[in-house]
């Protein structure tokens, strides 16, 4: 029987979640960069979900004022360490005080707005979103797409096993996808096995099921007019973005890229 572990084994093990998952070139924040530029956004970013600080490290490189903020300790301090640059700071994205209009974008990359699970807290993080852009600035976010799992089972039918090697240790993970349709929660069941590691660790995900047009109202209702929603390119697609392609026009697939503007007057 597989043991529920405190700690997140990949946010709560920087090094490990970067070898899991590699990102070599920063696709999903030079994505993000022309986003940005796209829509003329002014220097101050915050990137909310932060994670490793890779993505914000890029943006600061090419030469924004970024702000990571992220609610793993690990992550914070591992970012600090290895993607110097930004400032990072420990923030919830269910409810954030990084003062008033101190930013022109936020970026909330890799479904990290999906730990929203409840309407309160979606709620929250808009309100939260409103209070720290400046007027006019955006919000750029890119997440799974809870659109894809209407008419579609093959992402829930079977668990889904990977191996990956990482300090000579073999992890191995069996995953298992559930969705409850009365809270539009995804249940991620995840156990995780290391070839000299003692027993099996279980661990378990939740993010909100949010519909492209469910999104388009949240954000309306925070003020904010959307100026792209669709399922692709993106730095999460197949295939993937790449310098030069435009949005598409659906929303079908099972990644969802939104830019918001919110409302020049407040
Ligand atoms: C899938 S990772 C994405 C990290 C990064 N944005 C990227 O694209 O590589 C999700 C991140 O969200 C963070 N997170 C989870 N819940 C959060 C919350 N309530 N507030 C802030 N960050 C949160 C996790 O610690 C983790 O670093």
């Amino acid at each position: 029987m597989a043991s529920t572990a405190a700690l997140n084994l990949l946010t709560d093990h920087p090094a490990l979640y970067e070898a899991r998952f590699p990102a070599p070139d920063r696709l999903a924040a030079r994505w993000t960069e022309d986003c940005l530029r796209r829509h003329r956004a002014g220097a101050r970013v915050l990137d909310i979900g932060c994670g490793t600080g890779r993505d914000a490290a890029r943006l600061h490189a090419v030469g924004r004022r970024v702000t990571g903020a992220d609610l793993s300790e690990a992550m914070l301090a591992h970012a600090r360490a290895h993607h110097p640059g930004p400032v990072y700071v420990h923030a919830d994205l269910r409810g954030f005080d990084l003062g008033r209009g101190e930013f022109d974008a936020v970026v909330c990359l890799d479904s990290s707005l999906l730990y929203c699970h409840t309407n309160a807290q979606l709620d929250a993080f808009l309100s939260s979103c409103r209070q720290a852009l400046a007027p006019g600035g955006l919000l750029v976010a890119e997440m799974r797409n809870g659109a894809y799992f209407l008419g579609r089972t093959d992402l829930l039918d079977a668990p889904a096993v990977d191996t990956f090697t990482w300090q000579g240790s073999v992890y191995r993970s069996t995953t298992t996808l559930t969705v409850d349709r009365t809270a539009q929660l995804l249940r991620r069941t995840r156990v995780w096995t290391v070839d000299d590691g003692p027993e099996p660790v279980e661990q378990r995900s939740v993010w909100r099921l949010l519909f492209p047009q469910e999104l388009r109202h949240l954000l309306g209702a925070h003020g904010f007019d959307v100026l792209e929603l669709h399922d692709g390119p993106g730095p999460r697609t197949e295939p993937p973005w790449r310098e030069g392609l435009l949005p598409g026009a659906t929303a079908d697939a099972d990644r969802l890229h939104v830019v918001a503007r919110l409302s020049p007057a407040r």
